[in-house]
């Protein structure tokens, strides 16, 4: 099957977050059912840096090889791409982020053509390129170059819906009925994610238990009428780990590599977290890790709230995030209350990033929402337990029999789950067990990849 597999972001060459992580191993773990797979996606400032080779094919577009016989295309621009930021500075979005998708929209569909590949399936994620969706259905509908193709949108978020004021409708050349509610038009605003859940053939989202959230309410951040008319044709498909990222057994970025029957290894990483982040050296206490964006999402308002009741105890931890404006300040103040026992490391740091999974005893993911969530499962590969919230794919991932869960989204619930975490800690054989059970869990691409594939298959 001749598949299409188009993202904002890619590892190694870009990443915000797990998106990135899923367009670095889907496209090779489709390539290994058998799939014929093409990668599009925009080509930043920084992409040459990722240690794979890039070759220029025309003034605009650069391409790579990765897997077998995948490639990789990059739609490059000085004026929308040639920047530090993915989607944005800090603090806020770029303003001409419509521009900037709907370039790498146009630019894709007219690459596939140059390049003479046909696909059966155009696989979109996330609102940034749901534009191509929409393109094909009305655009290019007659074209037979494209009559096959079907389009399978992943939601990673739906709290992500590229929204924008109706005036910029014009700029996308679209017949003026798409600016209704059956087309791009959602609550006065053009909203490209509610356009391409509206024009492709399937939707899928990154877990079963998100699948069914995003139709209610609470989650819905607003599409949640407009899923459920589309409820036939979407499912969850849980992502998977890439392993030859992922795996204390050989991690490059880690003082000291382990398997689940030596676990050595993990308490030199531990100390070795320790001295890196100025923490008292200290095997007995248990040390909780956190790599994530400082967002909303993340539920690092309960880790504000509960701080001082989390430091009083008997542990310690790192937190490892980008400097957002709303939370980033008050952490960095809460930090400096308790030097040797809570680090906070700024930035984004994938070296660092791979020394918390090995070197902490418990992962921390107090998110208020989570689609999926890779944080987690690369935890449990490091024998890191993971402690969560019980919401989306962490509902479906972490339970009493791997990690520790709370379901009552406030101080107390983190609190009282971080108590039973540290007691669990305190029974060093049981704890052991543990570690051991969930280093040898399977979470690879494979069984993904074969779940897309069925989709494909249908659609
Ligand atoms: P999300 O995509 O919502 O951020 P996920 O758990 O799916 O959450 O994926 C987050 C990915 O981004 C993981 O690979 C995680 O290690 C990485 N990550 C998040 N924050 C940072 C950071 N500050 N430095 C390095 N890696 C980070
Ligand atoms: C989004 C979600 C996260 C998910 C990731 C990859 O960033 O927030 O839960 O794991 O996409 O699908």
């Amino acid at each position: 099957m001749k598949v299409v597999m188009c993202a904002a972001e890619m590892v190694p060459f870009s990443k915000v977050g797990g998106l990135a992580d899923v367009l670095g191993a889907l496209p090779v773990a489709l390539e290994k059912q058998g799939c014929q797979v093409v990668v599009v996606v925009p080509g930043y400032k920084d992409e040459g840096s990722a240690g794979i080779k890039i070759e220029s094919l025309s003034p605009d577009i650069s391409v790579a090889n990765i897997g077998k016989a995948t490639k990789v295309y990059f739609v490059e621009s000085k004026k929308f791409f040639d920047r530090d930021g993915i989607y944005g500075d800090v603090d806020q979005d770029y303003k001409d982020n419509l521009d900037r998708f709907l370039y790498y929209s146009r630019r894709t569909i007219a690459l596939l053509k140059e390049i003479d590949f046909q696909p059966e399936i155009i696989h979109l994620h996330d609102w940034h390129t749901c534009l191509i969706a929409i393109f094909l259905k009305e655009l290019y509908a007659r074209e037979e170059f494209f009559k096959q193709a079907k389009t399978v949108l992943t939601i990673h978020n739906v709290v992500y819906q590229g929204q924008f004021p109706k005036q910029e409708f014009p700029k996308l050349g679209l017949p003026e009925r798409l600016l209704g509610p059956g087309g791009l038009e959602f609550d006065g605003r053009l909203n490209l994610l509610k356009g391409g859940i509206e024009y492709c053939d399937a939707i899928s989202t990154v877990s079963a238990t998100y699948s069914r959230e995003i139709q209610t309410e609470e989650y819905g951040a607003g599409l949640a009428e407009v899923l459920k008319k589309h409820r036939s044709s979407l499912i969850g498909i849980l992502n998977g780990v890439d392993y030859s990222i992922w795996d204390p057994k050989n991690d490059k970025y880690i003082a000291s590599t382990y398997l689940s029957d030596n676990l050595e290894g993990k308490s030199k990483d531990k100390e070795d977290l320790q001295r890196a982040c100025g923490l008292n050296i200290r095997a007995d206490l248990p040390l909780f890790g956190m790599v994530s964006r400082l967002t909303g999402q993340k539920g690092i308002d309960l880790l504000i709230k509960a701080i001082d009741q989390i430091c009083g105890m008997d542990l310690q931890l790192v937190v490892l995030g980008m400097p957002e404006l709303n939370y980033y300040p008050v952490l960095e103040k809460l930090a400096k209350r308790y030097p040797g026992k809570f680090c906070l490391r700024p930035g984004f740091d994938n070296p660092l990033s791979h020394k918390v999974y090995a070197g902490s005893d418990l992962f921390l993911m107090p998110s208020k929402y989570e689609p999926c969530g890779l944080s987690q499962l690369i935890s449990f590969r490091y024998g890191t337990l993971p402690l969560v919230f019980k919401t989306g794919g962490l509902a479906d991932t972490v339970s009493p029999e791997n990690g520790f869960v709370f379901d009552r989204y406030d101080q107390e619930g983190l609190v009282e789950a971080i108590q039973r975490a540290i007691s669990a800690y305190a029974d060093k054989p049981g704890w052991e067990t543990l570690v051991k059970k969930v280093m040898k869990y399977d979470f690879s691409w494979d069984e993904a990849a074969r779940q897309y594939l069925e989709l494909y298959e249908r659609v």
